[in-house]
């Protein structure tokens, strides 16, 4: 344990035990971390099982429909180990709904699921600690939504426990984009940063604790405009600069972006700022300029191109990652082509894929031309078996070439070590466990399915 970090509480009658899920974005990951580091200090300490747990966190995510639903069948679940652990006479288990699914369907979960004891929306979890306090003294008041982030973030305790050398860092939340198939502007709310001070204060700390690399996360990071100390607005690339000042820091990283947000001193970062990470994930969604058009996505299949040329041009090396959907509403066979295409002519190193998905209150869900489930899926498959080829393609390309890699992790070899490349991917490499939290030149040998193979130099 490290000097900063705060005291574990004593093993003890008054020990309670906390089980978070977390589902969705790294957002929720990182909320996640921050409703622990709330309830700590409570006498919570974390069960890696729900099963015996004196509360249980679902950490919701409402982006698609199969992830909304996992929800109501967790809790199913959860409230029979409830009866079983009343029966055993080992106390009651609370749960709690938090996230996304909270805040768009809070007052349904009450109705459909009366097993929850409580309910709580991304913007007002830091009041978890008094609303898990009056829902265990009386069954009562469940429901906090709130869309207030900077409120939020005053409120949440300064200390953060880290678990190795990287971690993400919330600097933006919310959209005003409001793409026709898309919760976030819903559940998540309107745009807002955070002022520049917070984020370099709790960068400063996690660096004290040993983290050389940060993940700046938004749901539009990209369009980050936070109040630097002269009150102005800010944006990613000076926050960036600013970020890489820090000693420790070695290695940026800001997900997830949109194309329209993709300002010249960022893609000057790309070029200029050596802790700025070759990696970008840039959705596009689709390469058609119709469903560009119906997506409401405010730009074009020849924009999102000319602006992967540009970002290239600064940082050659670039990976890029993106976001596809397949089927959405009134999508024809030529429109998915124009997808494929698109695909071909940008080349991913990765990606995210995924079917349609009607969502309650979107636009898009009422329109019409909705795509059937035997197409989408036919689309879906070509879509990402195209993908893996030119992931597969980048990787193999790095074959023979010596990366720096920071160690994150034992492996499960001994003496193995995994670490991340530059690109992102996970690099396994023997001899290197004394290495974690290290970065360190390793020559790429081998390409796995989901990994690549290296040696130390
Ligand atoms: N259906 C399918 N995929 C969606 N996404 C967002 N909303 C939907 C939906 N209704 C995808 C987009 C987005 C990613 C986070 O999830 O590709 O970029
Ligand atoms: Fe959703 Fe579009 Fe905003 Fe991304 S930019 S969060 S897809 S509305």
């Amino acid at each position: 344990m490290n000097a900063h970090s705060p005291s574990k509480p004593e093993i003890g009658p008054d020990l309670k035990k906390l089980h978070i899920k977390t589902y969705g974005c790294q957002m929720n990951v990182y909320d996640s971390e921050r409703m622990l580091d709330l309830l700590r200090p409570l006498g919570y300490e974390v069960s890696d099982r729900p099963e015996g747990a004196d509360l249980v966190l679902l950490n919701t995510c409402h982006i698609r429909e199969k992830a909304a639903e996992k929800v109501y069948s967790e809790i199913g679940r959860l409230k029979e180990l409830r009866e079983e652990k009343i029966a055993a006479g080992e106390g009651r288990m609370t749960i709690a709904v938090a996230g996304c699914v909270a805040q768009a369907e809070g007052q349904e979960i009450m109705n459909r699921a009366p097993a929850v004891d409580l309910v709580v929306g991304p913007q007002a979890y830091h009041q978890l600690p008094e609303l898990i306090a009056r829902t265990t003294r009386a069954k009562g008041e469940r429901l906090a939504a709130d869309f207030a982030p900077d409120a939020k973030f005053d409120a949440l305790p300064n200390e953060r426990e880290v678990s190795g050398p990287t971690a993400f860092l919330t600097v933006q939340e919310g959209c005003d984009k409001f793409c026709t198939f898309c919760v976030v502007p819903y559940t998540r709310g309107a745009e807002w940063s955070r002022p520049v001070a917070a984020i370099l204060d709790e960068a400063r700390r996690l660096a004290d604790k040993g983290v050389r690399e940060l993940t700046l996360l938004g749901q539009n990071v990209n369009a980050y405009n936070g109040a630097d100390a002269s009150g102005a607005d800010s944006t990613l690339a000076k926050l960036m600069y600013a970020l890489a000042e820090i000693p420790g820091i070695d290695r940026l990283r800001y997900t997830t972006s949109h194309p329209n947000d993709m300002g010249d001193d960022l893609i000057e970062a790309h070029r200029d700022l050596p802790a700025v990470m070759p990696y970008l994930h840039l959705p596009v969604q689709s390469g058609s300029d119709k469903i560009l058009r119906a997506m409401n996505r405010k730009h074009g299949r020849q924009s999102y191109i000319d602006l992967i040329a540009n970002i290239r041009e600064a940082r050659p090396d670039l990976a890029l990652s993106g976001d596809f959907i397949v089927g959405f509403p009134g999508e024809t066979d030529k429109d998915f082509e124009d997808t494929m295409d698109l695909i071909r002519q940008v080349r991913y190193a990765a990606s995210f894929s995924f079917k349609y998905s009607p969502r309650p209150g979107t636009p898009a869900a009422a329109m019409p031309g909705q795509v059937s489930d035997e197409v989408m899926d036919a689309r879906l498959q070509a879509l990402q078996s195209l993908i893996l080829e030119q992931q597969h393609d980048f990787k193999s390309a790095l074959v023979g070439k010596t990366l720096d890699v920071l160690f994150e992790k034992p492996g499960r070899r001994d003496g193995q070590a995994i670490g991340r490349s530059p690109y992102l991917q996970s690099v396994f490499v023997e001899n290197a466990a004394h290495l974690l939290g290290q970065i360190v030149p390793v020559r790429i040998e081998a390409v796995g399915p989901n990994s690549l193979q290296g040696a130390l130099i």
